[in-house]
């Protein structure tokens, strides 16, 4: 089997898991009760950059999806074939070069700009990782505006295999994924998950649909949940607490 990434998800959650305070709630476009909850949170990516190192962060397309930003479809010359990634030499090779990736198996998400205009994210350029079902038209804009891309997948981004070519073509050994619940859910399901790291503030939000942690098909009869063993946890202020996870083999005995 080949050799892939290491992947640890993080995020920060109400009491009850809930990524976002509503279903139709994007964080992207600001909510000033979400705002409050996490005044102390500051840079929700400092403390997995400092721990985990990692080489690669991962969001997924819903973050980027608001309704106000339409998708950018245009006529569809046909797909490209799997494989046809592209990595411009140059932005590949720089030395100490990290991604900030979004998993977009659509081909709809706008990503307007290659590196945050941020000192905390220099060296960070972004990476999208696609599949067949991207419109043409949406790669060639992409080309056009010099965001790599990496095609893995059919009507979505096969996850496994993107994350071994993440390791063979890029080097990339541990990924952070900060996203959502339904990537997070299909990570889990696939059993590509390794670690679960997340802040949990004290609010309890509830409401059936609201986007939660591992938003994903309810178990089958013969599948266990995922088992896991305490890492660390730490106290933090204001009630809130960060726990680390490690996924462990098999069900318990
Ligand atoms: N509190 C936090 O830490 C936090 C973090 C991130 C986001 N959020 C909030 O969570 C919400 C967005 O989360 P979300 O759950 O709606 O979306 P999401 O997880 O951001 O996006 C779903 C992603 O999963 C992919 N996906 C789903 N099933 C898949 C499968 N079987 N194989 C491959 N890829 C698969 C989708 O691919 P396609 O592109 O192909 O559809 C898409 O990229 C927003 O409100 C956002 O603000 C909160």
């Amino acid at each position: 089997m080949a050799e892939r990434a290491r992947v640890i998800t993080y995020n920060v959650a109400s009491i009850d898991g809930r990524l976002t305070v509503a279903p139709g709630v994007n964080l992207l476009a600001g909510d000033e009760r979400w705002a409050a909850m996490t005044v102390g949170v500051g840079d929700p990516y400092q403390w997995p950059r400092e721990i985990h190192d990692p080489g690669l962060f991962l969001e997924g397309s819903g973050s980027f999806l608001c309704p106000e930003l339409p998708p950018l479809h245009g006529v569809d010359p046909g797909p490209p074939g799997e494989g046809e990634h592209f990595l411009p030499h140059d932005v590949v090779t720089a030395p100490g070069r990290r991604w900030f990736a979004v998993v977009d198996g659509q081909g709809a998400v706008d990503l307007q700009f290659t590196e945050w205009p941020d000192p905390n994210w220099v060296g960070w350029h972004t990476l999208v990782l696609t599949s067949l079902a991207a419109p043409s038209e949406h790669l060639a804009v992409l080309r056009g505006r010099r965001i790599p891309y990496l095609v893995v997948g059919t009507a979505h981004v096969a996850l496994r295999r993107c994350l071994e070519v993440l390791h063979e073509l890029l080097g990339v050994r541990t990924i952070v994924s900060t996203g959502g619940g339904r990537l997070g859910g299909a990570l889990l399901r696939e059993g590509l998950v390794d670690e679960i790291d997340v802040e949990l503030m004290p609010w309890a939000i509830g409401g059936r649909g609201t986007p939660s942690l591992f938003d994903t098909q309810p178990l089958a009869p013969d599948q266990w949940p995922t088992h896991l063993r305490l890492l660390d946890q730490e106290a933090l202020p204001d009630g809130r607490v960060r726990l680390r996870y490690s996924v462990a083999d098999g069900v318990p005995a």
